[in-house]
């Protein structure tokens, strides 16, 4: 097992890195981990990597750089070497680079996500956003990426709808689950639309795999969200603070530091927390 808790490597739009302590606070023991919607991984990343890991996401860009940073590090760190951050660099792999494989498509994507506000990666929405002071610098992100080859090393990558892999994950498996928000315009972060059907989906294959499985679910505090899941074991009020860094992006042309946020979520849990034995003191 793994214990070195590391920060996601990229920026992701509803990424749970300030939630992570709270997250953590209760998560069982276990030796089965999977995230069926893993975006930017924040609690894989934060958390010892157990015996079995399974990570999976729709966006087929994305899950194209988690494999790119498990098994060719080096060929990323290869392709992004001299690359500054720059407006015009941006426009260009935004716009008109056209990569001709996979290597050429994680650069590209990374390179991207690191330079553009809030890692929104959906192209009608990504603009440049980086800032000195506030955003990771190029000559840091060979070591972002070879400190997360090496924690992905023996994790099982897919980029599946979350159905199936929830289906099929062994029994006693524990999953984090973090679904797009039910009330907020998430399409406009994300390139896979998720709609109410889906949110139902959801419902319906956590429900049917109640018995066999423990999972740890957050979503946007709403009464429909609570009468969906008038079934689980324990469901919490959770609020946390954090910060947006406004690195001179389309809105302000300016550095700023941070603004100041409360997160409130739900967690809804299927097991009892108080009575596990929990991953974190
Ligand atoms: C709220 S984000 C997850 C954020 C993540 N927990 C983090 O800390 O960065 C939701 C993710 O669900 C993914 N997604 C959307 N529809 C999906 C589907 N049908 N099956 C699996 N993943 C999906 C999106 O691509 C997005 O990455």
């Amino acid at each position: 097992m793994s214990f070195e808790p590391i920060n996601s490597p990229f920026r992701y739009a509803g990424g749970k890195f300030y939630a992570r302590k709270l997250i953590l606070q209760h998560i069982p023991m276990h030796t089965h981990y999977c995230e069926p919607f893993v975006g930017g991984g924040s609690i894989f990343f934060a958390k010892p990597k157990t015996y079995k890991n399974v990570l999976n996401d729709l966006d087929s860009e994305l899950m194209n750089v988690y494999f790119m940073l498990r098994d060719n590090p080096e060929g990323l760190i290869d392709f992004l070497d001299g690359l500054p951050a720059s407006k015009d660099l941006h426009r260009f792999y935004k716009n008109e680079f056209r990569p001709s494989n996979n290597l050429e498509r994680a650069g590209r994507w990374y390179y991207l996500n690191r330079i553009s506000y809030s890692g929104i990666m959906n192209m009608q929405n990504c603009y440049w956003g980086y800032g000195d002071k506030f955003s990771m610098r190029p000559e840091n992100w060979p070591n972002n990426i070879r400190r997360t080859s090496q924690k992905l090393q023996g994790v099982k990558l897919s980029c599946k709808d979350f159905e199936t892999v929830i289906d099929n994950v062994p029994d006693g498996t524990f999953l984090f689950i973090d679904p797009p928000y039910f009330n907020a315009d998430q399409d406009k972060f994300y390139t896979c639309a998720f709609t109410k059907n889906d949110h139902i989906r959801l419902n319906n294959v956590l429900r049917r795999n109640n018995g066999r499985l423990s999972f740890l679910l957050t979503y946007d505090n709403s009464p429909e969200i609570r009468g969906l899941y008038d079934w689980a074991t324990e469901t919490h009020d959770k609020e946390w603070n954090y910060c947006i860094s406004r690195t001179d992006d389309q809105k302000t042309k300016t550095d700023r530091k941070g603004e100041r946020y409360k997160g409130r979520e739900l967690f809804i849990l299927n097991y009892e927390s108080e009575a596990t034995l929990l991953l974190m003191p």
